[in-house]
């Protein structure tokens, strides 16, 4: 019997980058391997990965970790760098940070040290008020890091949305419409604006470079349906299933409890499963009682606390079910938007926080 498990499958990972690049229709894909690939293990995604023109992380150690296994592919820092002695780091390494506020602008200009020019990206706020420069000096920026010595060529001119999972949100629109206005005054040389959401969605993907993150893992982004979405979208296939063994069963009467705190009385005689994952290995401890967990070609109701190491199902008063059979926590059986909406989170959060112990099995590819 095993513990945790994650089974990456890199055909279907395959099939969503073709996906996603036929979605793209020619524009350059800068692929989105944050929080360790979105939990699906950074080095190896990036080395499937050899359609992206480009791999985007948000912390100089992913970068590194990146060229010390030997990718050369272009690094972008999203974030940009943390602190002006990291500019030589970067340029040294080909690691292309962002540009997202004057200070990152400044000390770009002042370095005097750099042992190449740097690429560079140029954000600017159009409407998610977090980070980008004001669009009233962007234009003086994009210039002043044009002519600068320290900068290898034009930066590119990138926005992000704040609402790109809800298609008809009036904030799109309203974002567009800014960084129009913008890339008509400033004239850059290349552009980007789309996430997984605006790709699928059709909002501000004719820019240069789109940036997938979650729809290469096969995810949906969308929290609504709206009538613009790509067909395209139902064919992404999830790349992680998370998997762990029933180590044990047991036959409950009506009126026992079970876990922690004797939170969940049965109301029934019943045969329960116990299942070895817990929030040890990033399954939400919050999780509540209902939330399914597909075991045998079937989903059962998760009751009790989830525990460090484990976790309760009600296998039903008739279930013969003995220990050995594999569960699936979410994956190729279970959507895990199914799981995130039960818990009141995103997938985002749930892929990311799988947990270092549970081992990353891939599947799926020769290399
Ligand atoms: C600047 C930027 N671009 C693209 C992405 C990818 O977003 P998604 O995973 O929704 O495709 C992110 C992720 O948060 C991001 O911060």
């Amino acid at each position: 019997m095993r513990a945790a498990w994650a089974a990456i499958d890199l055909e279907a990972l395959s099939n969503n980058v073709a996906l996603i690049k036929a979605e793209a229709a020619g524009r350059k894909v800068l692929a989105v391997l944050k929080a360790n690939a979105y939990g699906h293990g950074l080095t190896r995604i990036a080395q499937e990965l050899e359609q992206a023109d480009a791999l985007g992380v948000a912390r100089l150690e992913e970068a590194f970790e990146l060229r010390s296994a030997g990718i050369s592919r272009p690094i972008v820092l999203l974030e940009g760098f943390f602190a002006d002695d990291q500019l030589p780091m970067l340029a040294a390494s080909n690691i292309q940070p962002v540009i997202h506020h004057e200070w990152q602008g400044k000390a770009v200009l002042a370095a005097t040290d750099l042992p190449a020019p740097l690429h560079v990206w140029l954000k600017v706020d159009t409407g998610m008020h977090r980070l980008g420069l004001e669009p009233s000096k962007a234009q003086a920026w994009y210039q002043a890091l044009t002519d600068s010595a320290n900068v290898a060529a034009s930066p590119i001119l990138m926005s992000h949305f704040a609402c790109a999972d809800e298609p008809e949100h009036p904030q799109n629109t309203y974002q567009i419409e800014q960084f129009k206005q913008l890339v008509d005054e400033i004239k850059p040389t290349a552009t980007s604006m789309a996430n997984s959401g605006a790709l699928f969605a059709r909002l501000g993907q004719e820019h240069d470079w789109v940036r997938p993150g979650l729809a290469m893992y096969g995810i949906s982004p969308f929290l609504t349906h709206a009538p613009t979405l790509s067909p395209r979208i139902h064919k992404l296939k999830p790349v992680m299933t998370l998997c762990a063994d029933v180590i044990s069963t047991r036959d409950v009467k009506a009126g026992e409890s079970v876990g922690y705190g004797s939170a969940w009385t049965s109301q029934r005689d019943t045969r329960i499963g116990i299942v070895s994952i817990g929030y040890g290995d990033g399954y939400p401890r919050l999780a509540p009682e209902g939330t399914p967990v597909w075991i045998a070609g079937k989903r059962y109701p998760l009751v009790a606390r989830v525990a460090m190491d484990m976790v309760t199902v009600d296998l039903g008063p008739d279930s013969k079910m003995e220990p050995g059979e594999t569960a699936q926590l979410w994956g190729a059986d279970l959507p895990v938007e199914e799981i995130a909406a039960h818990v009141g989170t995103v997938p985002y959060e749930l892929l990311c926080n799988v947990a270092r112990r549970v081992n990353l099995c891939y599947e799926g590819s020769d290399k």
